[in-house]
């Protein structure tokens, strides 16, 4: 058994996407120094830890998660050097740095895939999946696997003649695992960074690494073809086992995996203590509550929602350890996906989503502007798009793209993970205090109202808020080891739940609407001596009876404690 202290069960993970974050010296692009500049402020908010998406050189196909030396920083984020100042910076204000670990894949620019498409028989070869193709000729792909990004996973090689699998962009080639050298450069890659001082890891589409053995085809859809060939194979386990056993558990580390398809089943091996594999799982079911396969747009339905936090709240209850998060650099914001047209009660509404995501059972993770309510972007144009999927989407439609334009605009501006990369809202100067140069990316032009600057002065703010709530929730034993338990499940507008310990019962009533909602107290609530810890309106419910909820009203009481 590790000796692990756990930390991370009552700490809040703070993610910085670095090159929206903050840039110190006006190229444009946020970097290492800029985060420096920012430690007060993520310290003052009362997190615990910080994930950074990654730094590592990359040609940025991918925005990073395409790694072309992973023990090197990429010259626009800073150098080793500023690195290292970052770590000891960090430990001085007793945060903790979590670094993002992408080794399903390299970047096609990484030595290791150079020397590996040299030739058929050399000693890289067998670190990526090379296969000859199907058909006359060998030039059809060697099966019917489809990239995440779009378009077949599978790149023909004009010099060997063969094709590489990427279960990404063409850019980005799969790590073959089955091979162990391959498994322990990954292992040398974890140590290195383990001993500059880094506390752990959140391991970048982790679920993806072990792949069935001779790849066969996989069932038919339209655009996802072959996952179940990928995902969690047969070799998931005990890969991870031997690295946390050779790298992730030689230090008081916390190691949470990308679980793309992951379900409760499978999080419950990954995130049992005994087995020593991830301390944590970031599933994705509750981002497809509006998102079918996190692509096509459907209607939100808040009890779909609900079930889903249910399943896994008591699904992982005392056996494993769930994530909580709403927001992070692949997803919009999460305003108007899950409070929807929330015209001028925004506030009321960001407020309301933290509570009732954060107070539940897991590790709170919160993205860069989401606690001060950042907002997607007003695209207008699908050439104000940058990230490559986008480019993957235009292409895989061919030459009828210009047709399908404005149905593909449609889907992007609600969907495109550009919605989360816009840049940081510092304040309401020239782009929003980002940057002195030209941003990388556009800057939403709500940052005169929306930035850190207005809500650090507005008692009343989301960001003020926030640090209410991370400093009610840091060391309450019944969020941190409470019993979930929901009310009201068939109702469309409330969320209402109450977490149990030792007698105590905290009691979280949520309206997910823009409009007035009726609230009767489950009669195993009343009658007990409550007191009200967090409210987004005011202080004028401190008793706990049938109530007219208003849009977005969202309160946390305790129960059975004398006042
Ligand atoms: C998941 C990362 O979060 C995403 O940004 C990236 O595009 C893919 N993995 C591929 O690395």
């Amino acid at each position: 058994m590790s000796n692990k202290t756990r930390w991370y069960k009552d700490s809040f993970v703070y993610q910085i996407y670095p090159r929206s974050f903050c840039d110190s010296n006006g190229d444009g692009i946020g970097d290492i120094q800029g985060i420096i500049s920012k430690l007060d402020y993520i310290q003052d908010l009362g997190v615990k830890a910080i994930w950074l998406s990654p730094i590592y050189k990359s040609p940025n196909y991918d925005n990073g998660y395409d790694i072309s030396d992973y023990r090197d920083i990429s010259p626009e984020f800073g150098s080793l050097d500023d690195f290292k100042k970052l770590i000891s910076e960090m430990h001085k204000r007793d945060l903790k740095l979590i670094m993002d670990l992408v080794v399903n894949h390299t970047s096609f620019e990484h030595e290791w895939f150079i020397k590996s498409k040299e030739s058929t028989d050399n000693e890289f070869r067998d670190y990526y999946f090379w296969r000859k193709g199907r058909g006359k000729n060998g030039k059809k792909p060697p099966n019917n696997w489809t990239s995440r990004f779009g378009g077949s996973a599978w790149t023909y090689d004009e010099k060997t003649g063969e094709w590489y699998l990427h279960l990404f962009t063409k850019e980005q080639p799969d790590l073959n695992w089955d091979n162990p050298k391959v498994r322990k450069e990954v292992e040398d890659i974890v140590n290195f960074w383990l001993d500059l001082g880094v506390d752990g890891f959140r391991c970048d589409v982790i679920t993806y690494i072990s792949k069935a053995k001779d790849l066969p085809n996989g069932k038919w859809h339209p655009f996802v073809r072959g996952d179940e060939h990928f995902t969690h194979g047969p070799n998931i386990h005990t890969y991870l086992r031997e690295l946390s056993k050779n790298g992730f558990s030689k230090k008081d580390t916390m190691i949470v995996g990308e679980g793309a398809g992951v379900n409760l089943e499978q999080a419950l091996i990954y995130t049992n203590e005994e087995n020593e594999e991830l301390d944590n799982v970031f599933h994705f079911e509750h981002m497809e509550t509006d998102f079918y396969k996190q692509v096509l747009p459907r209607k939100f339905k808040l009890t779909n929602l609900k079930k889903i936090f249910s399943r896994w709240q008591l699904g992982l209850f005392q056996k494993g350890w769930n994530s909580l998060y709403f927001e992070n650099h692949d997803f919009p914001r999460s305003l108007k996906r899950f409070t929807g047209d929330y015209k001028d009660k925004r506030v009321e509404a960001a407020k309301m989503l933290a509570i009732s995501l954060y107070m539940q059972q897991g590790t709170p993770y919160i993205y860069q502007g989401q606690e001060i309510g950042m907002t997607n972007y007003p695209f207008e144009s699908i050439d104000d798009f940058q990230d490559v999927v986008v480019t993957n989407v235009r292409r895989v439609f061919g030459v009828f793209e210009p047709l399908f334009r404005p149905i593909i605009l449609k889907v992007l501006k609600v969907r495109a993970r550009d919605n989360a990369r816009t840049p940081m809202q510092w304040d309401d100067s020239e782009n929003a205090g980002f940057t002195k140069g030209t941003p990388w990316f556009l800057i939403n032009p709500n940052y005169t109202e929306i930035n850190t600057k207005n809500d650090l002065l507005n008692h009343d703010s989301i960001l003020n808020f926030y640090k209410k709530l991370i400093k009610y929730r840091l060391n309450n034993e019944v969020i941190i080891k409470g019993y979930y338990q929901e009310y009201n499940s068939g109702n469309e507008d409330l969320h209402v739940y109450i977490r149990t310990y030792n007698g105590v019962t905290i009691l979280v009533v949520c309206n997910y609407k823009n409009k007035e909602v009726s609230f009767n107290p489950h009669p195993e609530t009343v009658n007990k001596n409550c007191n009200l810890v967090l409210h987004n309106y005011g202080y004028d419910r401190p008793v706990l009876e049938p109530m007219i909820l208003r849009p977005y009203e969202a309160l946390v009481y305790e129960l059975n404690k004398t006042k």
